[in-house]
C-alpha cells in the first residue's frame, strides 16, 4: 500500500509543477489549474484510503468526509459569488485558511509528542525529539500562525472592515514580539515536557499577535504585495508539515507555494520600483496620502466628446488600448472586447498594452481580458508596447492612471519616480477615460492629462465604451 501511496504523491508533485508552469500563460492557466487540482485530489484520496500506520488505516471517515463536503460547498459558493475586484481579499482569506491548517498540523504533532512523554520523568523536548524535528514543528506553528493572523487582517482591510493602524515605535514593538516568539519557542524546547505546553501556547499567541501587528500598519492598497508574501509563508509552513509527516506531496506543494510566493513578491516590488522594506515600513499607497492630494489640482485639460473619439479611432490605422484598475471597477472587459471588434470591422488594428502592475493584483488585466475572450496575441507586454506606441495613432486609456504617469520618468521628487511606465505620450493622440480628475492608487497627480495631445473622455468605463460602440456604427 505504501508503494502505491508514494506513487500517488509522485503523480501529485508532478502535476503541481506542470500546473504551475501552465499558470504562466493565460491561454493555458485554466487547464494548469485543473491539472494541479486533479493531482491534489489523487494525493488526498491516496492519504485517506491508502495511508497506514502500524497496519492501522486512517479511520474517522465520517469526520473527514463531513469536513470535505462543508469545505467544497463553502469554497464553491464563495468563489462563484466573488466579484473580480474583490479577488485580492478572497485570495487573502483562502491564504489565511491555508496558514491556519499548516499551523494546526504542526500543533497536532507537538500535542502528539507532548502526550506521549508528559508522564515520563524530567524529560525536555530536547531529549525526546531531534532538534530538526522540533524545528519543523515550531517553524510550521509560528509561520502558519503569522500567515493566518496577517491574512485575516489583510482580508479585513481589503473589504473595508479594518482600518490602517500605525503608532510611533510600531516597528520596535514588532521586533520585540518577534524576539519573544523565538524566546518562548526555545523555552518550550528546553523545559520539562510536562509543562512545555505552556511556553508552546504562549509562542502561538505571540505569533498570532505578530501577524496582526505586522500587517496592521501597511497601506491597504499595498496588500497584494503583503498577501503574496504571506502566501509564501503559508507554503513554507505547509512544507514543514510535509517534513513532519514525511508527506512528499505536501512537501513539494509547500516548497512550490513558498518559492512562487517569494518570486511574485520580488517581481511585484520590482515592477513598482519599490523595495520590500519600503512596502512593509513606509508605503505611498496608503489612503492617507491618497486623500491628501485627491482634490485634483491639475493644470488645464481638454475634453473630447464620445462622437469625436469614435471618429478619431475609426479613421486610425492603429489603436492601442491601455486597461487599468478602473476597467476592473467598471467590469467593462466585455464592452472593451466589443469595441475592439467594432474597430477591426472598420479595418483598424487594435492591440492592448499591459502594464505588469495595472489593477490591484498580479495579472489582473490579463485575467480580466481573458474572461472576455480577448485574443492573448493582442496583449503586449510593457517593453513591446512602448516600442509600438511610436507607430500608434490613438491610445485609449481605460481607467488607468499611475501606470501611464510620466512623473515616473521625469520627476525625481515623485513617489513613483523610477517605476517603469507605459510611454503613451509617444503615440499621436491620447484619449483618457476616467470618471473625474481624482488620482489613482499612488495618490498623485498625472501631468499626462494636461499634455497637448491628451483629451479626457469622462464617465464610467463601461458606459463610455457602450456609447463609443454605438457611435462607431454611425461612422
Ligand atoms: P490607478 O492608478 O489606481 O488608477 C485607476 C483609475 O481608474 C483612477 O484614477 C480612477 O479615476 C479610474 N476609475 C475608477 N473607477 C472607474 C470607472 N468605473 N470607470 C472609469 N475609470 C475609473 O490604476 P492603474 O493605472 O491600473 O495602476 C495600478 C496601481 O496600483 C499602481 O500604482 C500599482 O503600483 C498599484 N498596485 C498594483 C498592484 C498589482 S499587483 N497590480 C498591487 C499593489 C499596488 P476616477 O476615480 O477619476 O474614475
Amino acid at each position: 500500500m505504501s508503494g502505491i501511496l508514494s506513487i500517488c504523491y509522485l503523480i501529485a508533485s508532478v502535476t503541481f509543477i506542470i500546473g504551475l508552469k501552465m499558470l504562466s500563460n493565460p491561454a493555458s492557466a485554466r487547464k494548469g489549474n485543473l491539472i494541479a487540482a486533479g493531482g491534489m485530489i489523487i494525493a488526498i484520496a491516496g492519504t485517506i484510503f491508502l495511508y497506514e500506520d502500524d497496519g492501522k488505516k486512517l479511520g474517522n471517515y465520517l469526520w473527514i468526509f463531513s469536513a470535505i463536503i462543508i469545505g467544497i460547498i463553502t469554497g464553491t459558493l464563495i468563489a462563484k459569488k466573488v466579484k473580480m475586484t474583490a479577488m485580492p481579499e478572497l485570495v487573502s482569506f483562502f491564504n489565511g485558511m491555508g496558514g491556519a491548517c499548516a499551523a494546526l498540523i504542526s500543533m497536532v504533532e507537538f500535542d502528539y509528542v507532548f502526550r506521549a512523554n508528559r508522564l515520563l520523568d524530567s524529560n525536555s523536548f530536547s531529549n525526546v525529539v531531534s532538534f530538526g524535528h522540533y524545528l519543523a514543528i515550531i517553524a510550521g506553528t509560528i509561520i502558519g500562525s503569522v500567515s493566518f493572523a496577517g491574512s485575516m487582517i489583510a482580508w479585513g482591510k481589503l473589504n473595508g472592515s479594518i482600518k490602517d493602524f500605525a503608532f510611533k515605535g510600531q516597528h520596535f514593538i514588532n521586533l520585540l514580539i518577534l524576539l519573544l516568539v523565538v524566546a518562548s519557542a526555545v523555552v518550550a524546547y528546553c523545559t520539562n515536557v510536562r509543562i512545555a505546553n505552556v511556553p508552546f501556547f504562549i509562542t502561538v499567541a505571540l505569533a498570532l499577535l505578530y501577524g496582526v501587528f505586522f500587517v496592521l500598519p501597511i497601506g491597504g492598497a499595498d496588500m497584494p504585495v503583503v498577501i503574496s508574501l504571506l502566501n509564501s509563508f503559508t507554503g513554507v509552513a505547509a512544507a514543514c508539515g510535509g517534513f513532519l509527516y514525511d508527506n512528499k506531496a505536501m512537501l513539494t506543494g509547500g516548497i512550490l507555494v513558498g518559492a512562487a510566493g517569494t518570486l511574485l513578491t520580488i517581481l511585484m516590488c520590482r515592477a513598482m520600483n519599490r523595495s520590500l522594506k519600503n512596502v512593509l515600513i513606509g508605503s505611498f499607497g496608503g489612503p492617507k496620502n491618497a486623500t491628501a492630494t485627491s482634490s485634483g489640482t491639475h493644470g488645464s485639460y481638454k475634453e473630447i466628446s464620445v462622437s469625436d473619439a469614435a471618429m478619431l479611432m475609426a479613421y486610425s490605422k492603429k489603436v492601442m488600448i491601455v486597461p487599468g484598475y478602473g476597467l476592473a471597477v467598471a467590469q467593462a472587459q466585455h464592452s472593451c472586447h466589443e469595441l475592439e471588434k467594432a474597430l477591426e470591422e472598420k479595418g483598424v488594428e487594435v492591440k492592448y498594452a499591459i502594464h505588469p502592475v495595472a489593477g490591484r493584483m498580479p495579472g489582473h488585466m490579463n485575467v480580466l481580458l481573458a474572461e472576455a475572450d480577448v485574443n492573448y496575441d493582442k496583449l503586449l507586454e510593457m517593453d513591446d508596447a512602448n516600442e509600438e506606441f511610436k507607430t500608434t495613432d490613438v491610445v485609449l486609456i481605460l481607467g488607468a492612471n499611475d501606470v501611464v504617469n510620466p512623473a515616473a520618468k521625469n520627476d525625481p521628487s515623485s513617489p513613483i519616480y523610477g517605476m517603469p511606465v507605459l510611454e503613451v505620450e509617444l503615440a499621436k493622440t491620447v484619449i483618457v477615460n476616467k470618471r473625474s480628475m481624482k488620482p489613482g492608487y499612488a495618490g498623485i497627480e498625472n501631468d499626462l492629462f494636461s499634455q497637448p495631445k491628451t483629451s479626457m473622455l469622462f464617465g464610467d468605463a463601461k458606459k463610455v465604451l457602450q456609447n463609443l460602440i454605438a457611435e462607431l456604427k454611425n461612422v
